[in-house]
């Protein structure tokens, strides 16, 4: 197979690539990515010599490089976007260009290049924000965005379905829960906390600390997008979660734990924005339909998690940068 992956240079596509090129080595990977400040080339310098892959620097917004590109093609998977919820908040433009624009010309490429299989990455954002005792999310939940970032996606899930349905563009979606392991940039909260505390900063956490987040391991949510690719019916969506409901403030605690700190690091800032109370998955029609569960372990995922940026200070030293903290500031305004 010859597969164009959108946002392969960023955290979940660059562990999607290497998942792929150990488990599938005869496939061809295109990876097209314009390289923001969230890709990084070095994600992917175990796989950068190899013949079967070919890294293409540029934005899917581009109409005619996406048309050359996808020609020859048999599959798409698309994880190319603007990822970061505090972003949208502070501005939402490029939001909207990549997520929503970006989306309608790799439908576009795809259905007028003989209707090319299509893969979309989503979130479970798009269905807003679970009350305590609400059930979780599951495929029929209404969508309801509640930031920027999550309207957008949920903009361009409406768009893929359209596609489908229309142009008979045969796509399939999946709407994952939090991710979190190797390559992830640091503004999102576990490789942020893990950094800081490495390097004797204070954590800090939004409000009081009690949004709910379900967290899977990144290569699981990769197991679930392999598995849809392999045997998802056509048309549908398919949810995705670890099944690991966590209070941001019983993370923070384990992070801690797992890094010999004491609380005191805790520095508790402004809440964020229309901040998501709890969002859950409920995964049984993906385990019932096509066997694929989560395989890791929370405490387990977490330890080799927090390893790996201690063994990778490389990695992330060069991206804490000035322009995180410019962003990180505006926040805070
Ligand atoms: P990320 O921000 O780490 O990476 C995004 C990648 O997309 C980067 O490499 C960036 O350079 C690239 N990109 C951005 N705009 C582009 C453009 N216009 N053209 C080409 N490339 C562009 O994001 P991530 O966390 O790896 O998320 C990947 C996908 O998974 C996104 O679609 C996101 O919505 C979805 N998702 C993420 C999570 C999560 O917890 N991180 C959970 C569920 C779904
Ligand atoms: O749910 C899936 C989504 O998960 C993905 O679609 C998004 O792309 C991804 O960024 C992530 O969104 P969140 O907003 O849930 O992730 P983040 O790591 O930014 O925040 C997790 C929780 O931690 C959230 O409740 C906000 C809080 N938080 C975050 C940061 C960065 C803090 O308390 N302090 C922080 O410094």
């Amino acid at each position: 197979m010859k597969i164009l992956v959108t946002g392969g240079s960023g955290f979940i596509g660059s562990n999607f690539i290497r998942y792929w090129m150990k488990k599938y080595s005869g496939d061809k990977i295109i990876n097209l990515d314009a390289l923001t400040y969230a890709g990084n080339l070095e994600n992917l310098k175990e796989v950068e010599n190899n013949p079967n892959y070919k890294f293409i620097k540029g934005d899917i917004c581009d109409i005619k490089l996406v048309n050359d590109l996808v020609k020859g093609v048999d599959l798409i998977v698309h994880f190319a976007a603007e990822s970061h919820v505090d972003r949208s908040i502070a501005d939402s433009e490029d939001f909207i260009k990549t997520n929503i624009e970006g989306t309608r010309v790799l439908l576009d490429a795809a259905k007028n290049n003989g209707g090319i299989r299509f893969h979309h990455i989503s979130t479970d954002e798009v269905f807003g924000s679970l009350g305590l005792a609400d059930p979780a999310f599951n495929e029929k939940t209404p969508y309801d965005p509640r930031s920027p970032y999550s309207a957008s996606k949920a903009a361009a899930d409406h768009l893929v379905r359209a596609y489908f349905h229309t142009h008979k563009l045969p796509i399939t979606i999946s709407n994952c829960s939090n991710n979190y392991g190797p390559y992830q940039f640091l503004e999102k909260l576990i490789p942020l906390f893990i950094t800081n505390l490495i390097e004797g900063k204070k954590v800090p956490v939004y409000g009081d600390g009690k949004n709910i987040r379900d967290w899977i391991f990144v290569d699981d949510h990769n197991a679930g997008v392999d598995a849809i690719i392999q045997k998802g019916t056509i048309g549908e969506t398919y949810c995705l979660g670890g099944g690991n409901e966590l209070t941001n403030i019983e993370i923070t605690k384990k992070i801690i734990e797992l890094m010999g700190a004491s609380e005191e690091v805790i520095e508790y800032v402004k809440d964020r924005k229309g901040h998501d109370l709890r969002y859950a998955m409920d995964y049984s029609k993906i385990k019932n339909e096509l066997g694929w569960k989560p395989k890791i372990n929370f405490n387990e995922g977490l330890a080799k998690t927090v390893d790996w940026y201690k063994n990778n200070s490389d990695w992330w030293q060069k991206i804490k940068s000035g322009e995180y903290k410019k962003y990180y500031e505006k926040q805070y305004e």
